[in-house]
């Protein structure tokens, strides 16, 4: 039986959804599911990934320039460091459709690109 926690996140206007688990972040997940949200630092300094956001989130260490407070209060995230504490719908900050990449083996082309960085 597999009791890990998991939560779904709704990508509109594209109206697809994905899996994220338990601690991981928005961006993570959607990549692992061959979603490609835009990002550039991943580290929660550039703002490139910068989404709006229905629901709870773990805001995590982030660059009070790149989201402020009033930000977070008005539905803002950067996926890079957000992690779910529930089902989110989340969007990009201009409405616009996400890429979405489908081919088998994208997350483990994904982490050897990186670790090739
Ligand atoms: S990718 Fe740079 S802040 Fe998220």
């Amino acid at each position: 039986m597999n009791n890990e926690v998991t939560f779904k996140i709704h990508l509109i206007p594209n109206g697809i959804s994905f899996i994220c688990k338990a601690g991981e972040t928005i961006l993570d997940a959607a990549l692992k599911a061959g979603i490609e949200l835009p990002h550039g630092c991943t580290k929660g300094g550039c703002g490139v990934c910068k989404i709006k956001v229905k629901g709870k989130v773990d805001f995590g260490r982030v660059s009070k320039v790149m989201l402020t407070d009033q930000e977070k209060e008005s539905g803002f995230c950067l996926s890079c460091r957000a992690v779910p504490l529930e089902d989110l719908e989340i969007s990009l900050i201009d409405g616009s459709m996400v890429k979405v990449i489908r081919y088998d083996d994208f997350y483990s082309f994904l982490f050897k690109t990186r670790a090739n960085l």
